[in-house]
């Protein structure tokens, strides 16, 4: 069996958090969540599905890749085999726009690129309802990044997540928005999001109430898309990103992913707001800080952010495209 296929996905950043699953093993998401991908970061990856090959062979930005990366890479292609009714191992070569190790959403990003350029190579039909049912099984947050511009990836109520599969609410070229991402310095090693959801879920008190209050965020969400509202849509990014936050610190022992800077990078956000320039932060499970605003005032909030001890570099990011193949 011989078949290639190339594959380039956004990463995304979400609006309306997902934290914590229904199911652990189908990996579906208690609360629905709603992002916009990104333009520039992102992941390409080329899979070659080759009977001569002994095992599955994971190239990472150009070095072969051993351990845990390539243990979940090759669980990933196992289900696509097992889709496909095929036996031969692969050769996977990945890039990401950013480093890997800056922690910037690769997981979702590398999942969507993974499942799409792996489905094409096997020769199965790549509809958005089996990419997003294998997407997620690498990452909760991946099947987003199968779609451009502001996306919603509904929880689904069915055991088989049938229903959980995104839908896009407006395309990559519908608003003038930016999100400008302010990389800190990583602190001490970070939990991972699948043990950290697990911990929340056992352990904070603030977790039910987090569940609960998400269905209305996700709403007014969708609404303040819907009508291009950004400080609608900004007012709620902040209270799901520090609800969750919030539910995390509960934990015991508890999760901090921010750092001093991640905390002066929020005031400094405020500090403009205060002042007339209007922008929102979101903060994922590290101590990066994103901030949402028009694209006409995206240059002000990477100037004054560049300005932040302890933030390393700024990048100012559009809504992209959804998952596609590539030459
Ligand atoms: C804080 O998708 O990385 O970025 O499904 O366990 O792989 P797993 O988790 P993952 O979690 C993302 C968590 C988040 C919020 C979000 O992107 O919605």
């Amino acid at each position: 069996m011989h078949g290639t296929a190339t594959a380039r996905a956004g990463a995304n950043i979400a609006l309306v958090k997902y934290w914590g699953k229904r199911d652990p093993v189908l990996n579906l998401p208690a609360t629905g969540s709603l992002s916009m991908t990104l333009d520039g970061l992102g992941t390409t990856t080329t899979v070659s599905f080759d009977d001569a090959l002994a095992r599955d062979e994971v190239v990472l930005e150009g070095q072969r890749a051993t351990g845990a990366f390539r243990e979940r890479v090759s669980r990933f292609l196992d289900f696509v085999r097992q889709e496909a009714g095929i036996s031969a191992h692969a050769r996977i070569s990945t890039r990401n726009s950013v480093p890997t190790a800056a922690g910037l959403a690769s997981s979702a990003s590398g999942f969507a690129a993974l499942a799409l350029a792996a489905t094409r190579a096997a020769g199965l039909d790549a509809d958005l309802g089996r990419l997003a049912r294998l997407a997620r099984r690498g990452s909760g947050s991946a099947p987003r990044s199968l779609l451009g511009g502001f996306v919603e990836l509904p929880a689904g109520i069915e055991d088989d997540g049938t229903d959980c599969v995104p839908v896009e609410l407006a395309p990559p070229d519908a608003w003038d928005v930016a999100l400008v991402v302010a990389l800190a310095a990583i602190g001490p090693k970070e939990v991972g999001s699948t043990e950290g959801m697990e911990r929340t879920r056992q352990t904070s008190p603030f977790y039910p109430v987090w569940l609960a209050r998400a269905p209305s965020d996700l709403r007014d969400a969708r609404e303040a898309v819907a009508d291009r509202d950004l400080e609608r849509l900004g007012r709620v990014a902040e209270a799901s990103c520090f609800a969750m936050h919030g539910a995390m610190l509960g934990c015991a022992p508890p999760l901090l992913y921010w750092t001093g800077a991640t905390v002066e990078a929020v005031r400094r956000v405020r500090t403009l707001r205060h002042d007339g320039v209007p922008g929102f932060v979101t903060i994922d499970a590290g101590p990066h800080v994103k901030v949402l605003c028009a694209a006409s005032v995206a240059a002000t909030f990477a100037r004054e952010l560049a300005r932040v001890p302890g933030i390393e570099s700024v990048l100012v990011e559009r809504p992209g495209p959804g998952a596609e193949i590539v030459e």
